[in-house]
């Protein structure tokens, strides 16, 4: 259970605000966050594993809040950048999955043993010796999304990841992502897979304009846009 209550950030620059009195509840279902550019949504995302952290308000992830048990949140969300290439940084696929369980302290024969049931389990087994910087976008999205998933996070948050893909690629994303058995939050432009979400989350200027059923939130930020 995700528990966003009375959130507001103010911009560290000048005081401006960027969300304004945030409250949501978010269970198991996966939420698409929509909305215009600059309206709030990365935010809201880097709230969610205290990449930021409130101004005013709490934001707890089954209990532990980010302001004081950010180890424990951590842990429990994931989270996919939109580039890639920001996400993966060693040498080989093998060892860039498997530096989160290194981390952890797991023996190497765990880590393997991890690192290829992921690989497996995501169709990516053929990738393991490829240098990550030579893989096309896609498959870097796709290891990158493995990589996060390796950590068995209750939770994935992921802002933006297809938005730097081809169709084929986006379409690719959009499945696995879908087909995730955690919780999976996904900020998004592509309303073909905001309304594939249970839930939508809309944006506008800070504010949540529509929280509730996916289709009618998108059909509604449709018709706002005009
Ligand atoms: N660290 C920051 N400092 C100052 N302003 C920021 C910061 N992060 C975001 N903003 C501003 O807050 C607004 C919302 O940004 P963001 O959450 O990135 O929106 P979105 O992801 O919907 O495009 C924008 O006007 C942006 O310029
Ligand atoms: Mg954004």
């Amino acid at each position: 259970m995700i528990s966003v209550s009375h959130v507001s950030v103010l911009s560290r620059d000048d005081g401006a605000a960027i969300l304004t009195d945030v409250s949501v509840e978010l269970d198991g279902s996966s939420t698409a966050v929509i909305g215009r550019n600059g309206s709030g949504k990365s935010t809201f995302a880097r709230l969610l594993n205290g990449l930021q952290m409130p101004t005013d308000g709490t934001v707890t992830i089954n209990g532990h809040s980010t302001a004081t048990a950010l180890k424990a949140v951590r842990r429990q969300v994931g989270f996919v950048f939109q580039n890639p290439d920001l996400q993966l940084v060693f040498p080989t696929v093998v060892e860039d999955m498997g530096f989160g369980l290194r981390n952890q302290g797991l023996s190497a024969d765990e880590i393997d043993r991890r690192v290829l049931a992921a690989l497996e389990n995501y169709g990516l087994t053929h990738l393991q010796h490829h240098a990550t910087h030579s893989l096309s976008g896609g498959e870097k999205q796709q290891v990158a999304v493995a990589g996060v998933l390796v950590m068995s996070p209750d939770i994935v948050v992921c802002d933006e990841p297809t938005t730097l893909l081809d169709l084929p690629n986006t379409r690719l994303i959009n499945r696995l992502l879908l087909s995730l058995t955690q919780q999976l939050i996904v900020v998004t432009h592509d309303l073909e897979l905001a309304a594939s979400c249970a839930r939508v989350i809309w944006f506008d200027q800070g504010r949540i304009a529509f929280y509730g059923d996916a289709e009618t939130g998108v059909r509604q930020y449709l018709a706002s846009v005009g």
